[in-house]
């Protein structure tokens, strides 16, 4: 699904990694872990395209539609849409009917699916941290990606909602077969739901075991 060569990147003289191999198959839950500054961001924006590499190959599968949860969501009090229509942000609007009604019916899927039918008519800005959360995964969720990438989507939420999340984005995992790239800094959450890591350490990425990490890996 993912496969990378020889892959370097600098920001100017700094470097961030160099000469990384690895690969990602279908289906895969895996773990990119590491210091803050190791690179796990810049990373899975290359993989998406949006930023450049140095030198090296990236394969990624072409057909893969990517869902993508950012690291930061900062959203005004008066953002002006509701959580339904920023999760619709990412549909495609059709003229059709019978398309219209296609996305309907995904996007309740969808809002089922995260637990936000009863909250769908709520400003994004009055959410609380998780509830954005969930609509962050639910607007990622909603063209059917093959790849699902998490980068700290969980961070700043209390244990039941990332639990709850985590649990969500593993069903849909064994389900659909979607690969999920998860960014974390917590140790639990790599041991519960990952079997493979990624692990970024001195301008390195090593593919690891998760039986092999230990705790005082993550800061
Ligand atoms: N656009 C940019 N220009 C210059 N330097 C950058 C840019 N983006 C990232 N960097 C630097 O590259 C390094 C890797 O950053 P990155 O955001 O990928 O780290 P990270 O592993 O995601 O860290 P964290 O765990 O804190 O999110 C950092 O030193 C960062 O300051
Ligand atoms: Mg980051």
């Amino acid at each position: 699904m993912i496969e990378v060569k020889n892959l370097s990147k600098k920001f100017g003289q700094q470097l961030v990694f160099e000469n990384v191999n690895f690969s990602i198959n279908e289906g895969e839950f895996v773990s990119l872990v590491g210091p803050n500054g190791s690179g796990k961001t810049t990373l899975i924006k290359m993989l998406m395209g949006l930023e450049k590499k140095t030198s090296g190959e990236i394969k990624i599968n072409k057909s893969s539609e990517i869902g993508y949860v950012p690291q930061f969501r900062n959203i005004d009090l008066d953002y002006p849409l509701d959580i339904k229509n920023f999760v619709t942000l990412n549909q495609k609007f059709s003229f059709l009917k019978s398309q219209r009604d296609q996305n309907k019916a995904k996007l309740n899927n969808i809002l089922n699916k995260t637990h936000l039918t009863d909250l769908q008519s709520r400003p994004l800005g009055l959410a609380s941290g998780g509830e954005k959360q969930k609509a962050y995964l639910a607007q990622a969720l909603i063209n059917d990606p093959k790849i699902l990438i998490l980068d700290e989507s969980t961070a700043s939420m209390d244990v039941d909602v990332k639990y709850q999340l985590m649990d969500l984005v593993s069903e849909l995992n064994k389900k659909e077969n979607i690969t999920v790239l998860f960014i974390t800094h917590d140790y639990d959450l790599t041991k519960k739901y990952t079997n493979r890591a990624l692990l970024f350490e001195n301008h390195q990425i090593n593919s690891v075991d998760v039986k092999s990490i230990s705790e005082d890996m993550f800061e």
